[in-house]
């Protein structure tokens, strides 16, 4: 049986991720490979439930919140990603299951814990590519300007929470790429560094 690989992005908001994708999705597809690329939260029902709820601005308990993740995580990985490793593509997600630990573990749940769960339940990447910024960067870079001082504030400690999580993390599959770099050099980065973990480009 052909087997695919699985790259997860993972970073802050603004670490520029998306367009790090793209960049990827386009090159390996330039070297003849069969690319499927897609992301988290998924355009699906939980997916879509967890971006009204972002928009709406509500605050829903961290446990509620954690659960909608994964049920989205789940129906994305039996829909969509499962197949594409089975038929041997290479799948590219930005955002997987070290948002949750990192975002949701910033929420007060257990980092460890989260991690531990998603591991026993999904596969794991062959390669996590973790773009590294300051908060301060991500901050400025999704505008957390023009909000209240307070709302901005808190803002700002939760994301030092996320990064501190993101930090504290130590897989063999995780990668760190310098991500404060202009979009090219950090391009040639996930190239020299897919080439290197995983023998592709
Ligand atoms: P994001 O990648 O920013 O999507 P988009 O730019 O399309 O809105 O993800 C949306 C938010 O969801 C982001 O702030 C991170 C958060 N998130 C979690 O808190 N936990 C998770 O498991 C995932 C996948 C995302």
């Amino acid at each position: 049986m052909k087997q695919g690989r699985l790259l997860a992005f993972e970073g802050l908001d603004g670490c520029g991720k998306s367009t790090q994708v793209a960049a990827l999705a386009r090159a390996l597809r330039n070297a003849g490979h069969e690319v499927l690329d897609t992301r988290e939260p998924t355009d699906g029902p939980a997916g879509r439930r967890i971006r009204a709820l972002a928009r709406s601005g509500e605050i829903v308990a961290p446990e509620l919140e954690l659960r909608w993740f994964v049920e989205d995580r789940r129906a994305h990985v039996a829909a969509v990603i499962h197949p594409a490793l089975e038929s041997g593509r290479l799948v590219l997600t930005d955002r997987y299951y070290l948002s949750t630990v990192a975002y949701q573990g910033a929420r007060g749940l257990d980092p460890v814990q989260i991690l531990r769960d998603s591991e026993a339940e999904f596969p794991l990447p062959d390669l996590a590519l973790l773009f590294e910024i300051e908060p301060e960067v991500a901050l400025e870079r999704v505008g957390g300007r023009g909000q209240p001082l307070d709302a901005a504030f808190e803002q700002r400690e939760f994301l030092e929470r996320v990064a501190a999580n993101y930090r504290a993390l130590d897989r063999p599959y995780l990668a760190r790429i310098d991500a404060r770099r202009p979009e090219d050099a950090v391009h040639a980065a996930v190239v020299g560094c897919v080439r290197e973990r995983l023998g592709l480009l």
